[in-house]
């Protein structure tokens, strides 16, 4: 076989391959060392001296160029394996669904109730949740061996006396008034724990969100208006607010907050226990005992100050009965929100 019409017969064979492994052996028959070009080598010594060359120089190239040839239908043959044949797709088949989680209702609570207070011109702070037995009572004149601690029930912590899993958030209050100066309006998110039997309104660790402001002229009726955004911003503008008279010994006057019960409107049902309202949260004007404790003048200065519980909030926001479905995790309750 002549050379020309073995590069003819190559080129053909190579573009009629279809897959990578019978163009393996289109390389064998004509590359392989007993190949077709083998072969031409091997006639080389029976030429005519002044033939040789040329002719050897003639194999080389069609060396090359097969060897071409043979690499360019590799990498096509390489890309077709690799690509999804048209035949096998079943393009009905559901597609594979991507399952976006969900962020937890607290922190969606948490972060809708600091948002409507921001938006007031409070700032957030976070403060530990190991505090000081100081920072968690005395600071904020609930002073050592007195009932008022009870109310505040409280894990210590064993080998580091004074210290204790922070029973509120209140004592942020304590932090921040130290280290700035007024005026301020702060809010705080964080958990807090106190040593209670878990059951369907208890839980040992819950979430609170406590708020103050400090400047010159501050009012009751500032931490009235504060408070009723609030309520509006998470229960709707059709709510009504009552203070109730109450005692906490960081406030003086103090109250407790309620809201007309979501559910029944006022009417009384048995969310509300038949009275119509429902407790939010307490609340009062900072004690002049607790801006001497933190040296804020309280001839200067007056604030107010407020707490909340967080879940409290989300369940009669919600309708939840149960505290524990916080923090069970289970994705058929965690889903809904
Ligand atoms: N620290 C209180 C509690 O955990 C809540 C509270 C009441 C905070 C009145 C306040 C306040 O700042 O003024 O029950």
């Amino acid at each position: 076989m002549d050379i020309e019409s073995i590069k003819i017969q190559a080129e053909a064979e190579i573009a009629n391959t279809t897959s990578l492994a019978s163009l393996d052996e289109t390389r064998l028959k004509f590359l392989g060392r007993k190949g077709l070009l083998a072969q031409l080598t091997s006639s080389i010594p029976g030429l005519p001296q002044n033939e040789r060359a040329s002719f050897g120089s003639q194999v080389n190239a069609l060396k090359n160029r097969i060897t071409q040839v043979l690499e360019d239908k590799q990498r096509l043959l390489g890309i077709e394996s690799v690509a999804p044949d048209a035949a096998l797709t079943d393009i009905g088949l559901p597609g594979v669904s991507q399952v976006l989680g969900t962020i937890h209702p607290i922190s969606q609570i948490t972060e809708q109730i600091c948002s409507i207070f921001t938006s007031m011109g409070f700032s957030v702070v976070e403060g530990p949740e190991i505090e000081s037995e100081y920072n968690n009572f005395t600071g904020l004149n609930i002073p050592l061996e007195h009932p008022s601690r009870d109310a505040f029930d409280t894990f210590y912590l064993k080998n580091h006396k004074g210290t204790l899993l922070r029973s509120h958030t209140s004592p942020v209050q304590i932090r921040v008034m130290k280290s700035r100066k007024p005026p301020m309006a702060i809010v705080v998110p964080g958990k807090v724990y106190r040593p209670d039997a878990v059951d369907a309104s208890h839980s040992f660790m819950f979430h609170q969100i406590e708020g103050f402001l400090v400047d010159e002229n501050v009012h009751f009726s500032d931490l009235k208006g504060a408070l009723e955004t609030f309520a509006r911003s998470v229960f709707g503008v059709d709510i009504a607010m009552r203070f109730r008279p109450h005692f906490f010994p960081f406030t003086e006057p103090s109250a407790e907050v309620d809201i007309s019960c979501i559910i029944c409107k006022g009417k009384g049902c048995s969310v509300c226990g038949r009275k119509g309202w429902l407790e939010v949260l307490g609340a009062g004007m900072i004690h002049p005992n607790v801006f001497k404790h933190v040296g804020i003048d309280s001839k200067k200065y007056t604030g107010f100050a407020f707490g909340m519980g967080v879940e409290r909030i989300a369940m009669l926001k919600y309708g939840i009965n149960d505290i524990r479905l916080f923090f069970e995790n289970d994705l058929r309750f965690l889903k809904q929100f």
